[in-house]
């Protein structure tokens, strides 16, 4: 049976971290307040609307739905023009160097993440074609860390779950993989993500005989 892999995207395969960032800390300050790059950290992994809970409760700000709708768009609007013009210059380093040494080796490859706006960021990054299934935002019901988006992304690869590796940089992230009984690679403080099975701080840490262990393993 052969091994499949799952990506997430935002901080695993493109640094877009810093512009979900900058749409938030834009809203926040239109509604009188400060978000910083530590709060930030909480937005990783979390859904465009769980973040503007959050970022609501941080401000202490009470929304009507009607309010709480526009701003979702207003963010989403203003995220959108700080990737309008992404290329590939913007993949983190050394991603190709794996996707490649699993797409020689007819490995099946998943995106598996939360955002609704990852088709067109991998198309801008060059990226779409290695993917044999793409699972975000638009397709789930449930949350990371629920293991939904995971659990689709094997089911669409034909893969058994447990079969299933998995490179995730938000904590959420992780406890979705771990709770589909995937292998689960912590990119990023080990610290933090210290619930994954292994951990790497990025890509150029990552070995091609990291990733045949992998496969090779039972
Ligand atoms: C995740 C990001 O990948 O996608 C979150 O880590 C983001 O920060 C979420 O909120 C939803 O993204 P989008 O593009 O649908 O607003
Ligand atoms: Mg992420």
């Amino acid at each position: 049976m052969k091994k499949g892999f799952i990506f997430d995207l935002d901080g695993v395969i493109v640094d877009t971290a810093k512009y979900h960032y900058l749409a938030w800390k834009n809203l926040a300050n239109e509604l009188g307040f400060e978000f910083t790059k530590e709060q930030n950290e909480l937005f990783k992994g979390v859904s465009r609307k769980r973040c503007l809970e959050i970022l609501l409760e941080i401000g202490k700000v009470e929304a009507t739905q009607e309010q709480f709708d526009t701003w979702m768009i207003e963010k989403n609007v203003d995220y959108l023009k700080y990737i309008e013009n992404m290329d590939a210059s913007e993949i983190l380093p050394d991603v190709p160097k794996i996707l490649d040494y699993l797409k020689e080796r007819k490995h099946p490859i998943a995106l598996g993440s939360a955002s609704k706006n990852a088709q067109p960021i991998l198309e801008k990054v060059g990226l779409l074609s290695y993917f044999d299934a793409i699972v975000d935002g638009n397709n789930v019901t449930k949350a990371k860390p629920d293991p939904e988006v995971f659990l689709l992304a094997a089911e669409q690869l034909g893969v058994n779950s447990q079969d299933c590796v998995v490179f995730e940089d938000a904590v959420a992230g992780v406890q979705a993989a771990n709770s589909a009984k995937m292998i689960s690679i912590g990119i990023g403080d080990d610290k933090v993500l210290s619930e994954a099975a292994y951990n790497f701080n990025d890509f150029t840490e990552i070995e091609t005989s990291f990733i045949q262990d992998l496969i090779n393993k039972n």
